[in-house]
């Protein structure tokens, strides 16, 4: 049959017309389809429900802790059954501490705002979490967070960019007075809780860290949006506390303090506790830090710190890139830490770790444990306008061994330290540094590259399913 057969040309026009049709028809569906919007999920929920259906208001003024309570409470029996999702539509949401539930969501619509109470008593009181023995400000409690949850199995907080503002103002000032003797609040904590996704919403004004999973497993942080005045205190992005198998992608941090810490808890606490943080994946983040670090291990690393790949790092206006903090009576290790593709731009260093930070949780801690830093690997780095490439200061009798860079280019400030790199009880190599690195690493020709590790971690391998989210007519 010639292409230009009657037959041939009849075929074509059915073909089109049913495509029209399969058009319309999808068309069709899409009118349907504006009732809902699609979000990604680790798990999607087969209930659904407004806050407004339990008598929230979305005035910012109302204050809405009961409403979400009992919404929650309500949505409860469907852990069993599918899971449900909690929906909150466009509005300003005061709330004070809401505790979350497993096989749950709690989606927020692009204009959704969760104001936090600015009242403490809208925040009940926890203990010290047992691996620090203290809260993170004060010996004594610690304030539960604004979205919080314990002993959980499959949690999500997610949303269009819909936002969580914490209102920290008056928690900062208090704090800097001296004027509350229990710790601040975090905006999202899970402690004990595996499966936890928090993603796509925007964090503003934290009144202490900004999220905080602790002892937890498979946990998935991306597309956040976290926003602090650079002056605020202890407004850390994220902080992965001994946790196994995290992945943290895609987030864009400018904050008061580290932009990422990774964390396992403190002296004798942590040691006791022996809970690490060890399978991290840290890619695609963008950091304005200018007191701090872009990614912090440590200082709390009591529980131990290990295979930890950061890689398509930005940080501007940052005082430090990776920084290692520990001293002694921290005990534990930070071992197997990669790092690779960081861009910089003004930074007052590149290099930083510290063997004699000096915070402690009491004066119980044993001044022989000390901690072991091994295989720590840097490679294709750029930064401009540097105060100082390197400060590395181990801990005498305690070397910070299996250091490696390369390939890194680091461009200076108009007016650099006097000394560019100092080096003490420190160990390593390095290949293709510039400014040249000082002599404890030196130059070594058998290096080409320093290890990456080019295996798939089982977290990065999730795939997060397409879930449908109701919209309010
Ligand atoms: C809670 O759930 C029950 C059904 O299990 C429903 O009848 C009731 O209306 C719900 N409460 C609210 C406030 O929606
Ligand atoms: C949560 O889990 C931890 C560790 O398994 C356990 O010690 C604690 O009692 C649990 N807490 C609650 C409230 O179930
Ligand atoms: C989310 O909102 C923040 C704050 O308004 C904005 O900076 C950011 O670009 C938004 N992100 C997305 C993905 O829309
Ligand atoms: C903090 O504790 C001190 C000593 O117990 C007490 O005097 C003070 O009133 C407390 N401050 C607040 C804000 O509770
Ligand atoms: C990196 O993260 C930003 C958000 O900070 C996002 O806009 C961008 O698409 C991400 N890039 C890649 C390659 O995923
Ligand atoms: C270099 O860094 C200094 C602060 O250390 C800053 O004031 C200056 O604007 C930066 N210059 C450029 C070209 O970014
Ligand atoms: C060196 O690092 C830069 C990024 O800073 C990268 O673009 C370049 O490909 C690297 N060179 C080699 C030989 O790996
Ligand atoms: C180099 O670092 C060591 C250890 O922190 C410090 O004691 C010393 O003062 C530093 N040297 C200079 C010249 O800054």
């Amino acid at each position: 049959m010639s292409p230009r057969s009657p037959l041939r040309n009849a075929a074509l026009v059915c073909n089109v017309a049913i495509w029209l049709l399969i058009l319309i028809c999808r068309e069709g569906r899409l009118v349907k389809a504006q009732s809902t919007v699609s979000y990604k999920g680790w798990n999607c929920r087969k209930h659904s429900a407004f806050v407004t259906e339990y008598g929230a208001k979305g005035d910012g003024k109302t204050l809405n802790t009961k409403a979400f309570e009992s919404a929650i409470q309500n949505l409860s029996k469907f852990a069993a059954d599918g899971g449900a999702q909690l929906i909150v539509p466009p509005g300003k949401w005061l709330t004070g501490s809401i505790s979350l539930i497993s096989h749950f969501t709690l989606y927020l619509h692009k204009d959704a705002v969760l104001l936090a109470s600015q009242d403490q008593k809208d925040f009940p009181m926890l203990t010290p979490l047992p691996s620090y023995g203290k809260g993170s400000d004060a010996p004594a409690g610690r304030y539960q967070s604004l979205i919080f949850g314990t002993n959980l199995t499959d949690v999500v907080v997610t949303g269009a960019n819909g936002t969580l503002d914490g209102q920290g103002e008056p928690w900062w000032t208090k704090y800097r007075a001296k004027q509350i003797n229990e710790s601040r609040p975090n905006l999202i904590e899970f402690v004990y809780s595996n499966q936890v996704q928090i993603s796509d919403i925007t964090l503003l004004n934290s009144p202490n860290w900004n999220v905080h999973p602790t002892y937890c497993k498979d946990v998935i942080i991306s597309g956040l949006t976290i926003l602090a005045p650079t002056h605020s205190a202890n407004t850390d992005g994220i902080d992965p506390d001994s946790c196994t198998n995290v992945k943290i992608e895609n987030n864009y941090i400018v904050s008061g303090d580290d932009c990422i810490a990774i964390k396992s808890g403190l002296d004798e606490y942590g040691i006791t506790f022996n809970m690490p943080t060890t399978n991290v994946i840290i890619r695609n983040l963008t950091c304005f830090s200018p007191t701090s670090a872009t990614i912090a291990l440590g200082s709390e690393m009591s529980g131990g710190i290990s295979n930890v790949r950061a890689e398509d790092i930005t940080a501007i206006n940052t005082e430090s890139a990776v920084r290692i903090k520990s001293s002694a009576g921290r005990g534990a290790f930070v071992k197997d830490i990669y790092v690779r593709r960081v861009t910089m731009k003004t930074m007052k260093y590149v290099f930083w770790m510290t063997g004699y930070y000096s915070s402690h949780a009491d004066t119980g801690f044993d001044p022989k444990a000390l901690p072991a830093i091994d295989n720590i690997n840097y490679r294709d780095m750029t930064a401009e306008n540097v105060t100082m490439p390197g400060y590395l200061e181990g801990i005498a009798g305690d070397t910070y061994k299996g250091i490696c860079m390369s390939n890194v280019t680091i461009g200076l400030a108009s007016v650099p330290n006097k000394m560019l790199w100092n080096c003490t009880n420190v160990e390593g190599v390095t290949s293709r540094v510039t400014p040249q690195p000082c002599a404890l690493l030196k130059e070594d020709a058998k290096v080409t590259d320093c290890k990456f590790p080019e295996d798939k971690l089982p977290i990065d391998q999730v795939v997060l399913k397409v879930c449908a989210a109701p919209v309010l007519a």
